[in-house]
């Protein structure tokens, strides 16, 4: 059957194809429009093919040779172009594209979609396409607050359009308020979360992430170098792949992923408490978080002097005395293997020797599924990094060794194995 009389309803979670990556890029005629090129590099560097039409107004603020430039396809503007769809007719472009981005839509932009205008080329593709539609609207905050305005988009949202932004902001009308279009990269990330096959929807996923820190008094801590980016990749994905994700989140200044619950906590004791009460729901648990082994024994109520200190040889040395944490994968696996070991339980192991024999000694000594060890010592992976080089240590299978690639990939393959756990105990 040929893809033109495919029958798609028009909401985002029922698209399940499997490599959705053709966008089509809808350009209204705001003064957002300049940022056209930077969405397209945003949406290409995800590996979308992205192909533009604008109308006719946008073409006031953005030159179509970047947008060409930028896509690697020519850009529509007509409708009823003889050499333009001479190249590829307008109804096969709405057919091919598994998305549809306006951005930026304008109030009027809204109005023709909301009242099924066909009268250019863009109004024509979005009443044609039979793919899910995503807006970022950019106007005037009073014309965005308009009651007609709202009732457009409100009428398009019970349609199974989805909406990013506006924004709040200095607008460049003057006013200030709700109004500017979403940040390209935002808007990007969104197009990414529709078309991700929602293979974890269902799942509950718990993960703990970046560092913590054990407080020696008001000023003073002890904390490591995790920065959470790992922890944070692998909450942003599952949630793409429609899973329930809670994060629990050392001190970072990560911003929350889409869709995701964040709970912020600094301590071992704290976190330790925070996974205690998210953990009954999980059915998968990652614990990719640096927890510190070891906190102050006493943490003073008052910032300590120096002049205060003596030291057991008098020479105003200072003693600490630290006392162990408790180990949160460790009960995490225990709890779960009494429970009957449906929960996929995943840990890491960062190692600066030794990796994989250390890897496997905590993979049975804290009953995982699966530890993802990766080596510290490298300088372009692990702490702080955006990239890792790990291995899969697993209980009863060959180590898997995956290259260097940057998180958000090495959450994905992490993601993939733990799908995998998932459906053979449900069965
Ligand atoms: N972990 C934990 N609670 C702790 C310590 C570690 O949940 N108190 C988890 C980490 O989140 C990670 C795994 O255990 O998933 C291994 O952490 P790591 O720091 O590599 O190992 P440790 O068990 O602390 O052992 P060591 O410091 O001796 O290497």
């Amino acid at each position: 059957m040929s893809r033109r009389f495919e029958s798609r309803p028009q909401t985002a979670d029922t698209v399940q194809k499997s490599d959705p990556r053709r966008v089509l890029l809808g350009i209204g005629g705001g003064i957002a429009a300049y940022k056209g090129p930077e969405l397209v590099r945003a949406l290409t560097a995800r590996g979308f093919e992205v192909r533009c039409a604008l109308t006719a107004a946008a073409l006031e603020f953005v030159a179509p040779l970047a947008l060409q430039t930028m896509s690697g396809h020519g850009v529509r503007v007509a409708l009823f172009d003889r050499e333009e769809e001479g190249q590829i007719d307008h109804i096969r472009l709405a057919d091919e594209a598994d998305l549809v981005v306006v951005a930026p839509a304008t109030a009027d932009l809204l109005a023709k979609m909301a009242g099924g205008h066909a009268d250019d080329l863009l109004t024509t593709l979005l009443l044609a396409t039979r793919a899910p539609v995503l807006v970022a609207p950019a106007m005037n905050v009073n014309m965005w607050d308009h009651p007609a305005t709202q009732a457009n988009v409100e009428l398009l949202r019970e349609r199974g359009v989805s909406f990013v932004g506006p924004d709040a902001g200095y607008l460049a009308c003057g006013w200030e308020g709700a109004g500017r279009m979403s940040d390209p990269a935002v808007i990007a990330e969104r197009v990414e979360a529709l078309l991700a096959p929602r293979t974890l929807a269902g799942e509950t996923v718990l993960i703990t992430a970046g560092g913590t820190r054990e407080p020696l008094d008001p000023v003073r801590a002890l904390t490591n170098r995790s920065s959470g980016k790992m922890g944070f990749a692998i909450a942003a994905a599952a949630a793409r792949r429609g899973a329930e994700v809670v994060l629990v989140a050392g001190p970072t200044p990560l911003p929350t992923p889409d869709g995701v619950k964040r709970v912020d906590v600094e301590t071992a004791l704290e976190m330790h408490e925070a996974v205690a009460t998210e953990l009954a729901s999980a059915t998968v648990f990652v614990g990719a978080a640096a927890v510190a082994d070891f906190r102050p024994e006493r943490r003073a109520a008052h910032k300590i002097k120096k002049e205060s200190l003596g030291g057991s040889a008098g020479d105003g040395s200072l003693e600490l005395r630290l006392v162990p944490n408790p180990d949160i994968l460790a009960e995490v696996g225990a709890r779960s293997r009494a429970e009957g070991g449906a929960r996929v339980v995943v840990g890491f192991a960062a190692e600066s020797r030794d990796l994989r024999a250390a890897a496997r000694r905590k993979l049975s000594q804290k009953q995982c599924d699966l530890v993802v060890a990766n080596d510290i010592s490298r300088a372009e992976a692990g702490f702080e990094s955006d990239s890792n080089a790990v291995v899969f240590v697993w209980p009863d299978r060959d180590d898997e060794v995956l290259e260097l690639a940057p998180k958000p990939a090495i959450a994905g393959e992490l993601l993939d194995r733990i799908e995998a756990l998932r459906r053979e105990r449900r069965r």
